[in-house]
């Protein structure tokens, strides 16, 4: 039996999708709407209950401070151990994001992985295409105000890393002990984002950043640094992909990726 975790999430829709021909997929989420779906809940101990779960897909539970992302993954670690799955494959972040703000919690759970009796794979997913569109959208005129100074993004297409672990898990034996980069080939800019929506980029300041999200009210507080942090790492050019020595995902995919920029265009609605 394979149980993926997060299920309802973007991600975990993509890979239930990828996987639809298979009899022995659990789906778990923290709220379960029909039999083939089981509740799955890190935040409560009681619900995860992994007996007869042979491969986990545990896709990270990231929304939160550091103390609870933890405790989530450590709660779901714990789970897949007292139950005797064979082997656990977790989504993380590329190794080129260890400067962002929620690089912490992904690398936490890796050792956690790597220190416990568990075979496992760890998926380093890169920020996603349709992440840039959320953080670096035109106006209508086709403007794109972002600190992103002159950096670029690797982002890489959600549906690609899908099926990327939808790969894995369908041959988990095939990938133990393996940490697997998984990022774009054509790292983006403000200048590639504007000109694919036939707009303009006009670099902004991580302060001006801070405080419109700030302002905006939306942000929860552990929010407005991981998103300004985030912007500070693309600027800085630590994310456009040239720090990884081997990007996996054309070789797990098995085809082209993605256009990175075809997803941004279409998740902006141009
Ligand atoms: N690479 C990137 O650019 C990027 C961007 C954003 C997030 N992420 C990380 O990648 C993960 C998957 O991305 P996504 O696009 O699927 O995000 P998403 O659409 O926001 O889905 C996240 C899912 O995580 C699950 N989750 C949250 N709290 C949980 C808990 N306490 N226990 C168990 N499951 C919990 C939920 O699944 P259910 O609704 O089924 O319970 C939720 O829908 C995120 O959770 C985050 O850690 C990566």
């Amino acid at each position: 039996m394979l149980l993926i975790t997060g299920a309802n999430g973007a991600l975990g829709r993509l890979v239930t999708s990828e996987l639809a021909g298979r009899d022995d997929v659990v789906l778990g989420t923290r709220t379960p709407r029909s039999a083939t779906e089981r509740r799955v809940d890190f935040d409560d101990p009681s619900s995860l209950d992994f007996t007869g779960v042979e491969t986990l897909l545990l896709i990270s539970a990231g929304y939160g401070e550091d103390d609870v992302v933890l405790a989530r993954h450590e709660t779901a670690i714990s789970a897949a151990e007292k139950a005797g799955v064979r082997h656990v494959v977790y989504t993380s972040l590329s190794g080129d994001g260890d400067h962002l703000p929620f690089a912490l919690a992904h690398r936490w759970t890796e050792r956690r992985l790597a220190r416990s009796p568990l075979s496992w794979t760890v998926l380093r997913n890169g920020l996603y295409a349709e992440f840039l569109a959320a953080v670096a959208a035109p106006t209508g005129d086709g403007t794109i105000t972002a600190p992103l100074g002159d950096g670029r993004l690797a982002a890489v297409a959600r549906e690609d890393l899908a099926a990327v672990a939808a790969r894995v898990v369908a041959e988990p034996g095939a990938h133990a002990g393996k940490v697997y980069e998984l990022v774009g080939e054509e790292p983006l800019g403000g200048d590639d984002l504007a000109g694919a929506v036939g707009g303009r980029y006009r670099p902004g300041s991580l302060a001006a950043a801070r405080e419109a999200i700030s302002s905006a009210g939306e942000a929860l507080p552990f929010q407005v640094p991981m998103l300004v942090g985030t912007y500070s790492a693309i600027a800085a050019g630590f994310l456009d992909g040239s720090a990884l020595v081997d990007n996996a995902l054309p070789r797990l995919l098995g085809r082209t990726p993605t256009s990175a920029l075809d997803v941004y265009r279409a998740s902006v609605g141009r």
